[in-house]
Order: structure tokens, then sequence, then C-alpha cells
């Protein structure tokens, strides 16, 4: 089992996760749209990496008999200035998400959970 507080954390993970694929999808749709196909493309794989990432979470909480529960996914921004502004703005994200990941294991360490 997980603690509430894990349960619930990893739940929000998930959704950014999912909320991480869906705005490199639309970054993957606006390159797409500008025909620069070889971005397009990397932006997809990132999609897929993402919901890869959201699918590892879904199954550890299943495998801890804990319960997923899915959120609504906010609505990607669909237009950008460049493909510098996507790579930029995919930067941004990164750093985000990498804090809180950063944040869950802290979690992890205060509710004492090794796994
Ligand atoms: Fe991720």
């Amino acid at each position: 089992m997980l603690t509430k507080k894990i349960q619930t954390a990893l739940n929000d993970q998930i959704n950014h996760e999912l909320a991480s694929a869906y705005l490199y999808l639309s970054m993957a749709a606006y390159l797409e749209a500008a025909k620069l196909r070889g971005f397009a493309a990397w932006m997809r794989r990132q999609a897929r990496e993402e919901s890869g990432h959201a699918m590892k979470i879904f199954d550890y909480v299943n495998d801890r008999d804990a319960r997923v529960t899915l959120h609504a996914i906010e609505q990607p921004p669909t237009a950008f200035k460049s493909a510098l502004d996507v790579f930029e703005r995919t930067l941004e994200h990164e750093r985000k998400i990498s804090g809180l990941i950063n944040r869950l294991c802290d979690l992890a360490a205060k509710e004492n959970d090794q796994a």
C-alpha cells in the first residue's frame, strides 16, 4: 500500500506526465503545420516518452495496491512564435517537471517510503 499523501502525489504526477505529452503533441502539431517535419517527429517522440512515464507511474500505483484516479488534462498552448520558442518552452517545462520529481522524492523520504 501507499500512504494517502504518496498516492495523491503520484496521481498528480500521472496528470503532469500526460499534460506534458499533450503539450509536446501540440508542439508537434505546430511544427508539422510549419513544415518542420524533423522537429515535429522529435517532439512527437517526446510526447510518447511522457505517455510512457505516465504509464510507469500508473502501473506502479496499481502494483502497490493503491488507486489510480485520473484528472482533467489542461488544454495545451496551440500557438507558438517559432521553432526556437517551442524549444525554449520545452526546456522551461522540463525544468518544472524535474522539480516536481524532486518534490516526489522528498515526499517519499518524509513518508519513509523507500520503494
Ligand atoms: Fe516525464
